[in-house]
């Protein structure tokens, strides 16, 4: 297959030449170019390169979500079942208790130049700071609308960082690393930090007497956190045979393993990403950034830890605080882009980029609750498993009126497999049959 030729091609060619080459049969060439959506194959093909379809997620609304007061329907994206029923289970549970408290810190990335081969990194480092206010002047000035809209470029720091590499020219045994701290605001800040390091990368050569090699943002964005947190009396926390002092206790454990063993902290900290995730996708948001900006936060201290902590106070109380770095936007053209996006941020009804980011704040404490009270009580099993036996039955082609009775043979089978719902209904119909 000639693939050079595939960015030029419309959607249909390149599906079409998938089909000349016996890559997909017609029928699912078809299925691609019907798989549009409310986003149209033409909107995702100006959004990226070499489309051949839209894939779409389910979207589900949070609900029960009292934060700071307000009553929240959360959207979130996602694939993976009860993530969305854990996250309501437990809002209710916490509006019980008064809700979640959050809040933030101002909207500050970190804009990084790496500057190499300067004569005299601490010199260098001290000219930087000396020249701070023309170098922040010289940013702003790339980005008037940004100091308009109460933001800016507001400080610079300068970090020289040894390097012992052997054989290295003396004036290359330090990285000199500047850091542009911005304001941005309601955008995610991506394309404003962007644009203000490579306009004054020339400046700093000037400064330093060095070379500005990469110019781009940090995904580590310490700067601009969200912080969100819930204090829970014990007998809200009580089900089935479990007393709520067990439940309290059994998260406090939980919480106390991720902070002794990473190797438990990045699946706690996978389970906030569950809702994290889901409401950047939702809303229009870059998760790999949010990914990434909270795994390296975990890990600032040395070790890597968990971004939730929960506690016992002493009145027998469960409190939870988690602080996310985030770094997400409620303005931009990737949210204008997508007309679901569009209403979601509607139902949201989200004020502006802090708010939203206390948003994800909540319902990562939330979801990181719901998982660590299953796993220290009943294990998560229990509930995934009739969620999970459903959502195969569906796609099995189970009509929606035996879903349930396909779910509850499948786990009965110990097979939660599409064949094995397959066979399950095709049993259940012959069933009927003799029946009648
Ligand atoms: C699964 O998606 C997430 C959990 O593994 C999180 C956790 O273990 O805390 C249940």
């Amino acid at each position: 297959m000639d693939v050079s030729r595939f960015p030029k091609l419309t959607v249909a060619e390149r599906v079409q030449m998938l089909i000349e080459q016996g890559i997909i049969t017609a029928e699912e060439g078809s299925t691609l170019l019907g798989s549009g959506g409310a986003l149209g194959l033409d909107k995702a093909n100006a959004m990226i390169e070499n489309v051949i379809g839209v894939l779409e997620l389910p979207v589900g609304l949070g609900i029960h979500f009292l934060i700071n007061g307000e009553e929240r329907l959360i959207p979130m994206s996602v694939e993976e079942p009860s993530i969305v029923a854990s996250a309501s289970h437990i809002a209710r549970i916490i509006r019980k208790a008064g809700g979640f408290e959050a809040d933030s810190t101002a909207p500050v990335m970190i804009a990084q130049l790496q500057v190499l081969g300067a004569p005299e990194p601490e010199q260098a480092k001290e000219a930087l700071l000396r020249r701070k206010e023309e170098l922040l002047a010289a940013a702003n000035a790339l980005q008037p609308n940004l100091q308009k809209r109460g933001g800016g470029a507001i400080d610079v720091e300068v970090r020289v960082l040894p390097d012992d590499r052997p054989g290295l020219d003396a004036r290359y045994k330090a990285l000199l690393v500047v850091h542009l701290l911005v304001d941005c605001r309601d955008a995610m800040g991506a394309n404003l930090l962007n644009t203000m390091a490579e306009g004054i990368a020339p400046l700093i050569e000037e400064v330093t007497g060095g070379r500005v090699l990469l110019r781009i943002l940090s995904n580590l964005a310490d700067r601009r956190l969200a912080r969100a947190r819930v204090r829970i009396p014990a007998d809200i926390l009580a089900f089935k045979s479990y007393t709520g002092e067990r439940v309290v206790d059994g998260v406090v454990e939980a919480s106390r393993f991720a902070e002794l063993d990473p190797y438990r902290a990045a699946t706690h900290n996978k389970g906030i990403m569950n809702a994290v995730d889901a409401v950047c996708l939702a809303t229009g948001n870059d998760w790999r950034a949010q990914e990434a900006g909270a795994h390296a936060y975990a890990a600032q201290g040395g070790q890597y830890g968990p971004l939730a902590r929960w506690t016992k106070d002493s009145s027998g109380a469960l409190v939870g605080e988690i602080k996310l770095p985030v770094q997400i936007g409620t303005v931009g053209a990737q949210i204008q882009a997508h007309p679901v996006v569009r209403i979601l941020h509607k139902i949201l009804d989200v004020k502006n980029a802090a708010d939203l980011g206390q948003i994800l704040a909540c319902a990562g404490l939330g979801q990181n609750l719901g998982a660590l009270k299953a796993l220290s009580t009943e294990g998560i099993q229990a509930g995934h498993m009739s969620r999970h036996a459903r959502a195969v039955a569906a796609t099995a082609g189970v009509p929606p009126e035996r879903v349930e009775d396909v779910a509850e043979l499948l786990i009965a089978s110990r097979e939660i497999k599409v064949w094995k719902a397959q066979e399950i209904l095709a049993q259940l119909l012959e069933q009927d049959k003799v029946k009648v």
